[in-house]
């Protein structure tokens, strides 16, 4: 037997037991006569002690040979400590080890495993391994698994069936491009990888399943980001005869659950705001309700005066930083100055201090007057004490950088608190947006979303304007799920592939045995599909979902550890029929 008890298990209680324990060594201390030796793995630290009087002098010496990361198994006495260490729950107790075994040696590790490490990102990417030693990484994992538990028998309960869908398919379009794998036993022919089960969920509705989910892994190549990973999890979900109102309750109930069980943090009901009025007033589809800095829109207050860059915007837009006044002048040119970065675009930024007398001195006093300054205070909501930023141009753009600004000076004001959780639902997208590049519509969700039905007299006439019955999840700034009532009938799906620019022998060719299935009986269905990683995340704390994966990609889409993607060889390429001269 390797182990009696793990090594966050012994208290006072258990002073005078025998036991056997074992672990890797986190920490050596040799005072020549005493040797000291911090014992760990996955459930703590228990302090084991080797001294000349009471340990044999072959233990002892074995003792002082161990080295970091050493496997050890011991067996010895649990007695009381004479220095206890109110830091750690075994902190009361040590072991006097009588028996040493060396299971396994190790190499000095490449960086310190303890919960500040000396290592760097690169470094402990290629060692993840030890990595998941340290404290901060096993937690997250740990925290992962509590999450998706919560989830399996939460929707469980709720009547939900969990099904696997295969890996091996045909383009999913989900806005990212597809991972392709070729076919030995095809040749020159690939399977996809899924973007999503989208489409499998969708024809396990139409086989009856009615409540459908799935933890599941799925695969977009894009590129990366803080909170995107090449594959990462989805939570997908998918109900039979029900309406969007259903959906929302639903998973809004799931949501609630989880940060009940997981945060003890109760929320009420969840706002919902539609997609226009989330981008009018945050400048953003995900907007962080944590805190206000809600924009206040200006045209009608400053386009009356002789300020030209004003005048010939098609938005004038502003908003008021709480106790934004104490800004030095240095420090509100630095602000100008990364609102002027490429990543952001601003040309340049109108500002206005508002005073504790309630006057008003402004970056623009030459063209307007209190009176109007007043007016914008009003717009912004500004009080007393406040900065009110004001930025100029054609809407969308000027919104996406005023929304830069709000999330970035709501994190210098420390706003955006981690432990505080804001969740919303945004609803009503456009079903289509406008890609200038192709100058084609693309479904902003995915193709097999449902226009409303009150639009759908719009969808050839002004299809830009027609919106879908379609939903994001958002949680502190994150969107953390999203979904949408799908389309049940081949006539209209039908159409919208027509809309998205296929022609219809294309449009037969991808989803012919979707639109097939919706011949025989397809019930009204809908669903959404949650990003685990990210749920994980926030839930967490954290807005890097790396930190919760045990084994994630780097910024470049590579793995480290194994060194993949890598070239494969001459003969693998032969047989996949993927070389030019085969
Ligand atoms: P969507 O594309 O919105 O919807 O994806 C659902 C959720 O998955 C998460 N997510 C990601 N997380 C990490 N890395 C990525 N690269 C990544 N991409 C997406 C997000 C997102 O909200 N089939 C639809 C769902 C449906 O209609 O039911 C879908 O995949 O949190």
């Amino acid at each position: 037997m390797y182990r009696t008890h793990n090594n966050g298990e012994l208290r006072l209680k258990d002073v005078n037991e025998e036991v056997t324990l074992s672990g890797w060594v986190q920490k050596i201390r040799d005072k020549g006569f005493m040797v000291w030796v911090d014992l760990r793995d996955r459930y703590g630290i228990t302090q084991l002690i080797f001294d000349e009087e009471r340990t044999d002098k072959k233990t002892l010496e074995l003792a002082k040979t161990l080295g970091r990361e050493f496997v050890i198994q011991v067996t010895g006495k649990v007695i009381e400590r004479q220095s206890k260490n109110t830091a750690i729950p075994t902190g009361e107790i040590e072991i006097l080890v009588d028996k040493l075994t060396v299971l396994n040696e190790s190499q000095t590790p490449p960086f310190t495993i303890e919960d500040n490490t000396d290592g760097g990102e690169d470094i402990r990417m290629k060692y993840r391994y030890l990595d998941i030693r340290r404290n901060p990484v096993r937690e997250n994992l740990i925290f992962r698994h509590k999450v998706s538990m919560e989830v399996r028998n939460y929707l469980s309960k709720e009547g939900f069936i969990d099904v696997e869908t295969p890996y091996l398919i045909k383009s999913t379009p989900e806005g990212a491009r597809d991972f392709v794998v070729p076919s030995r036993m095809n040749q020159g022919q690939f399977y996809a990888l899924p973007q999503s089960p989208q489409t499998f969920k969708q024809l396990l509705m139409v086989g009856g399943m009615d409540k459908y989910f799935q933890i599941v892994k799925c695969f977009r190549d894009e590129d990366l980001r803080a909170d995107r990973q090449p594959e990462f999890t989805q939570i997908d979900c998918e109900m039979a005869f029900v309406e969007q109102e259903d959906i929302l309750n639903t998973f809004e109930g799931l949501t609630r659950h989880l940060l009940k069980e997981i945060n003890g943090v109760e929320v009420a009901k969840f706002p919902r705001m539609t997609y226009d009025y989330a981008m009018k007033t945050y400048g953003n589809d995900k907007p962080d309700i944590r805190f206000d800095m809600k924009f206040g829109e200006l045209n009608d207050v400053a386009k009356h005066k002789d300020f030209k860059v004003f005048n010939e915007a098609e938005l004038v837009v502003g908003i008021a930083v709480p106790q934004g006044n104490k800004f030095s002048r240095k420090e509100i040119d630095k602000l100008i100055k990364w609102m002027q970065r490429p990543q952001i675009g601003a040309k340049g930024m109108v500002y206005v201090r508002v005073n504790e007398d309630g006057t008003y001195k402004s970056s623009v006093d030459k063209f307007y007057d209190q009176e109007d300054l007043a007016k914008w205070a009003e717009k912004t909501n500004a009080k007393p004490g406040d900065l009110i930023c004001v930025l100029s141009g054609n809407a969308n753009e000027t919104r996406t950088q005023l929304s830069a600004l709000r999330m970035e000076l709501a994190e210098r004001l420390g706003l955006r608190n981690p432990k505080e959780f804001a969740p919303l639902w945004v609803v009503d997208f456009p079903l289509l947006e406008w890609d200038e590049e192709t100058k084609r519509y693309h479904a902003m969700h995915h193709p097999f979303t449902s226009p409303k039905p009150e639009d759908m007299n719009l969808l050839q006439s002004n299809p830009g304007k027609v919106r879908a019955n379609a939903y994001d999840m958002v949680l502190n700034g994150n969107e953390i799920g999203g979904g949408s009532i799908r389309i049940h009938d081949r006539k209209t799906q039908e159409m919208m592939f027509d809309l998205l620019g296929f022609t219809k022998e294309e449009a037969e060719a991808q989803f012919g045995f979707l639109m097939n299935a919706f011949q025989y009986g397809a019930p009204p269905h809908g669903g959404l599909a949650f990003g685990l990683d990210r749920l994980v995340s926030i839930l967490g704390g954290q807005e890097t979902i790396r930190d919760f994966i045990a084994f994630p990609k780097n910024n470049s889409g590579r793995d480290v550890m194994i060194d993949a993607p890598a070239p494969i060889d001459e003969e693998q390429l032969k047989e996949l029929c993927l070389k030019t001269d085969c």
